[in-house]
């Protein structure tokens, strides 16, 4: 069934689950030995499959929607639920939805709290792996104390299009930026004994046609591009389960595609953990688990059957597919749910704690703040100046609260109360239209209390105008709503605001522009206004750090984890293929990733000489830096870059130098972030910095070997404050050798 029409029906609170409490008497070990904390998750897992009934072994294969209607009595009213086994000790698996908070679409009770994250691009500017972990240990912890162990969190699709409705959940365009903090955010839910899942495996990179749509892409391109991300985001993250994507990779069915899950997944990165499919995402009982899918999701709802059911009973019973695969499905769930502690730390709805919850709000504030981005600032026209006199706030609801994304991912209710603004259209899936209430305006009044700051919601321009006019700054901010399931028809602010923008910048010259958009929108005023701040999606504490920002409290320190493109005529894809929500299934659709490849964002413009309105990588701070000493060698089998970072202003920052390996001439892909780190200095103070580079963003992959390789060479790296600066620049020689 269609994924909008369940989740647009009832939603109902549910029953507490009480579980027992932490580890195993010895009595309780020597009769279930695989409770025993000293063997490995491994063994643990062999040991309770050995003891599992075949029906066991099938009620853990599947999962049931639990939200509406159909939710079992004792399931927390979420996207999925499967039953203990309490005959052996296996708890249930209570599984919500997502990586930007916890978004409990059953209803808040209470006592439950939940903190509504930044976006993922809001996150990945952060360029921060602590913050991408505070932030993961947040949700981890808010889930586990509603009742949840399993976070459906980790999106790391790569942003191709800017106009991708779901990019606001995704970290980015670049594999080692995004894998990185994607396994970081995933390494924090898990420290929570979270069990978290990674998505949507694979290439699931456009909403249109979603469910069918095939992506095409030669392998040697996928591998250097966004499976390199999922790799990584598993080497740091180890997420307990992947979830296989709608999509068709080269024609085959993501969650019953042989070669990504079996042969690479599986084999080639010896991943231990399972294979959960999205809802609505399997097509087959035996060919799905014969290519390697190892958990169906609430299919009894989403799916054409519940193919992990019946029949795949009878193809177990018939020998199509072995038992040892049905034994292999079990032993890799409980496997994932042992190593993150979900036997011994089963979760526990917990009463009310402010200080906690205060908690997950400021790391939420701090992600913001860290994450927004300052595109422009002509003349110092930021931070505002404390003697300014009258300020005028224009548009984008900002007397109410900030946007959000639409869809699964969306936190609707948080201890601040739900939608900020309600009613605006469309208020069914992917809807509705989310304001967090966290107003910029009462941040701004209570940020600059001798100033007056009058608001207007901009709808007039004439209006809007006339009040710029009598002000000595206007703000305007401009929103840009993005859900799942559907893409954005173009790259340009929606409801007229960009003549908004520009009927303000032509009354008053010192205009500062907020964005809270999905990713980057065309800003044809851009020279005509002094300051644009990308504020992304900016969460529930997002007013109160647009102000900081805004007054210098705190001074921007985002950059871009995406190239930031003039207009669509610059992206790979113009047009998007067969654009629309719900589009009519035709047998041949693709969307043909082979144009850019694994040049995908930065990498696309500089093969292309393309030059963007703003690079990846960049951004602005209210303080200077300066790079400089560059040297890299090779030390074994690991790459160091080593250079001295200086702040050369006059107020404390945080410079994120980043190192990109320049590949010669001819080479498919001509740059590849490598590295990079994120230095807070004071005024004045310089640090020498030792970055380790990748040594797979030296390698190429080659398909026939399944591997791997560096050739040997004199390799250009580059030192920079963007993919297109050019600080310091060095060579290493580097032998030849393989990487698995
Ligand atoms: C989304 C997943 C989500 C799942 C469960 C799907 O429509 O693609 O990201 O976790 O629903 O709500």
């Amino acid at each position: 069934m269609n994924k909008s029409i369940v989740v647009g029906r009832a939603l109902l609170c549910a029953a507490v689950l009480l579980a027992p409490a932490a580890p195993a008497a010895p009595a309780a070990v020597a009769a279930r030995p695989w409770l025993d904390i000293a063997r490995t998750p491994d063994e643990r897992a062999a040991l309770l499959v050995a003891a599992m009934t075949q029906d066991e072994k099938f009620a853990l294969i599947r999962s049931r929607f639990a939200i509406g209607e159909a939710r079992p009595p004792e399931a927390l009213g979420s996207a999925g639920y499967v039953a203990p086994v309490e005959r052996l000790g296996i708890p249930a698996q209570q599984l919500v939805d997502a990586g930007l908070g916890v978004t409990n679409p059953g209803g808040m009770r209470e006592g439950d709290h939940a903190t509504a994250m930044p976006s993922g691009p809001a996150t990945a500017s952060t360029w921060s792996r602590e913050i991408a972990f505070q932030g993961g240990a947040t949700m981890g912890r808010e889930a586990w104390r509603q009742g949840f162990n399993v976070l459906l969190a980790g999106s790391v699709n790569l942003q191709r299009d800017p106009r991708n409705g779901r990019n606001f959940e995704y970290a980015g365009e670049d594999p080692l930026l995004a894998g990185t903090l994607v396994g970081e955010s995933i390494r924090g839910v898990q420290s929570e004994h979270v069990l978290s899942t990674m998505k949507h495996y694979a290439l699931n990179d456009m909403e249109t046609h979603r469910n069918f749509h095939s992506a095409q892409i030669g392998d040697r391109a996928m591998h250097e591009s966004d499976l390199l991300a999922f790799r990584i985001a598993i080497e740091v993250g180890a997420p307990g389960a992947v979830m296989c994507s709608y999509n068709r990779i080269n024609g085959t069915y993501g969650c019953e595609h042989d070669e990504l899950l079996n042969n690479v997944l599986k084999r080639d990165w010896r991943y231990p953990g399972y294979v959960m499919s999205d809802w609505g995402g399997v097509h087959s009982g035996s060919k799905a688990a014969l290519a390697g899918l190892d958990q169906q999701s609430a299919g009894e709802v989403f799916d054409r059957a519940v193919y992990f059911d019946a029949p795949l009973r009878m193809a177990v019973e018939a020998g199509v597919v072995p038992q040892a695969r049905l034994d292999d499905m079990a032993r890799r769930i409980l496997r994932s749910l042992i190593a993150v502690g979900a036997f011994e730390h089963p979760p526990r709805r917990r009463p009310p704690d402010a200080e906690l919850d205060a908690a997950g709000f400021a790391v939420a504030q701090r992600t913001a703040e860290a994450g927004a981005v300052l595109l422009r600032n002509a003349g110092g026209a930021l931070p505002l100046a404390a003697e300014t006199r009258r300020i005028a706030v224009i548009g984008g609801h900002a007397d109410k609260g900030v946007i959000a994304g639409g869809g699964s991912s969306m936190v609707g209710w948080t201890s601040r109360g739900t939608n900020a603004v309600p009613g605006l259209q469309p208020t069914a899936w992917p809807g509705p239209v989310m304001f967090q209430p966290s107003p910029p305006l009462s941040a701004l009044r209570e940020a600059l209390p001798g100033t007056r700051i009058d608001y207007f919601d901009g709808r007039d321009r004439a209006a809007a105008a006339r009040l710029a006019r009598q002000a000595d700054v206007a703000i305007v901010f401009a929103t840009q709503w993005a859900a799942e399931s559907v893409d954005l028809p173009h790259m340009r602010l929606p409801d007229g605001q960009d003549a908004l923008v520009e009927a303000v910048a032509a009354a008053n010259p010192r205009t500062v522009v907020v964005l809270q958009t999905n990713g980057p929108v065309e800003l044809p005023w851009a020279e005509r206004v002094p300051a644009i701040l990308q504020a992304w999606y900016p969460g529930i504490r997002g007013g109160e750090a647009i102000a900081r920002l805004l007054t210098g409290a705190a001074n921007p320190s985002g950059r871009l984890p995406v190239t930031w493109p003039v207009d669509a005529s610059q992206l790979p894809r113009p047009e998007i293929p067969g654009l629309g929500f719900d589009p009519p299934q035709k047998p041949g659709d693709t969307i043909d990733y082979d144009i850019e490849g694994a040049n995908v964002g930065y990498r696309w413009f500089a093969a292309q000489e393309l030059v963007p309105r703003y690079a990846f990588g960049h951004g602005l701070s209210y303080t200077t830096f300066a790079l400089s000493g560059l040297d890299v060698r090779a030390d074994g089998d690991r790459i160091l870059a080593r250079f001295r970072v200086e702040n050369t202003g006059a107020r404390a920052g945080a410079a994120v130098p980043q190192l990109y390996v320049h590949l010669p001439d001819g080479h498919a892909t001509p740059l590849r972030l490598a590295g990079w780190e994120r230095v807070e200095l004071q005024p004045g103070e310089s640090r020498e910095i030792e970055v380790l580079l990748a040594p797979r963003l030296f390698a190429d992959y080659d398909p026939q070997a399944r591997s791997w390789r560096i050739p040997a060479g004199r390799y250009r790296v580059v030192l920079g404050q963007s993919a297109a600066d050019v600080a310091a620049g060095a060579e290493v020689e580097i032998a030849a050798r393989g990487l698995d």
